[in-house]
């Protein structure tokens, strides 16, 4: 039997793998800080955390029997995976069951945002819809429209076919070529192109600001921006500057630079669709990635090697 650390409950029916292991929960309620985390984890042999959690080289080196983090989340930004290497601890994500739940939000913000969905429903909620216009609230295509993918792992390939259902013209960038038809070599170019764009990179420090000032002047100025991705690959201060001049035309944002803080100048800014983080907030979904991470810990303890294991050379003797 060995300990585990979970940093917030996770559902009942994840629980399943873990049943044979002494569980410790110390906040059910709530993430824990870093510190929390680092001073419960000295005894444990595994800790199951959240994207919210930053484990870091503290928590490593508080806990000298550690040997599997798993996150609930297929980004992992949120761990030092370079400082588990090193500590000889397996770092595991959730890959996989989320693409399709996230790829249907990331579609819903393409439609929401270049049919201006937010504004209008905010108008008819205040009362301010006083009657129908021939130029009221007007929106931009999607179907027929060129979207450009960022990333073109399991998520963006999603989106891409859900675009064909809408006779949409796909291309896509990655930081290495794809082989794939529609690839476009330079970002730059792509971001000339693209109607929508929408970004489906991990957060890493090539991606950090990836769409800055300088790209945002780049795109169409009737284009739409979507980011299910990370918050930190936008610019949130340029991307706000961008909508209030009308230098772009609508975004349809999932994720923030500073959660749950959201920019002021992107609440502020007009025809931008903005949700709290819940690009794979299905039912379905969010218990596979429970069941995902708690397996995935159950095999580490058990001497099984997870395919999910994002730094898979620290099984290697
Ligand atoms: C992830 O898994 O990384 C998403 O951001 C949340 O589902």
């Amino acid at each position: 039997m060995s300990r585990i650390l979970l940093t917030s409950k996770l559902f009942d029916d994840a629980m399943g793998p873990l049943a044979d292991h002494d569980l410790v929960i110390p906040k059910p309620q709530g993430s824990m800080t870093t510190e929390e985390i680092t001073l419960s984890a000295g005894d444990v042999q595994a800790i199951v955390c959240q994207l919210t959690d930053r484990i870091g080289e503290a928590v490593f080196a508080s806990a000298p029997g550690l040997e599997v983090v798993a996150t609930v989340s297929v980004g992992y930004d949120n761990v030092d995976v370079a400082a588990a290497t090193r500590a000889k601890v397996a770092v595991c994500n959730t890959p996989g069951v989320l693409a399709e739940t996230t790829a249907d939000l990331a579609f819903a913000l393409i439609l929401s945002a270049s049919r201006v969905l937010s504004d209008s429903e905010r108008d008819l909620r205040k009362g301010n819809w006083k009657k129908w216009e021939l130029d009221g609230y007007l929106g931009r295509d999607v179907h027929g429209a060129t979207l450009g993918l960022i990333g073109y792992g399991r998520i963006g390939q999603a989106v891409a076919r859900r675009a064909e259902g809408f006779s949409m013209r796909v291309i896509h960038h990655d930081l290495a070529p794809t082989g794939l038809p529609g690839y476009v070599a330079d970002l730059d170019e792509l971001l000339r192109q693209a109607d929508i764009v929408s970004l489906h990179v991990p957060l890493t420090p090539e991606t950090h600001h990836l769409v800055d000032a300088r790209r945002l002047a780049i795109m169409k100025p009737t284009a739409v921006l979507v980011n299910t991705a990370r918050g930190p690959v936008v610019d949130e201060e340029a991307l706000g500057a961008a909508l209030e001049s009308g230098r772009l035309f609508a975004a349809g944002i999932d994720v923030y630079e500073h959660e749950p803080h959201v920019h002021p100048r992107l609440l502020a800014a007009p025809r931008a669709v903005l949700l709290p983080h819940i690009g794979s907030a299905s039912f379905a979904t969010r218990l596979a990635m429970a069941n995902l991470a708690t397996s995935a810990v159950a095999d580490v303890l058990a001497g099984i090697r997870p395919a999910n294991t994002v730094n898979p050379e620290v099984f290697d003797k």
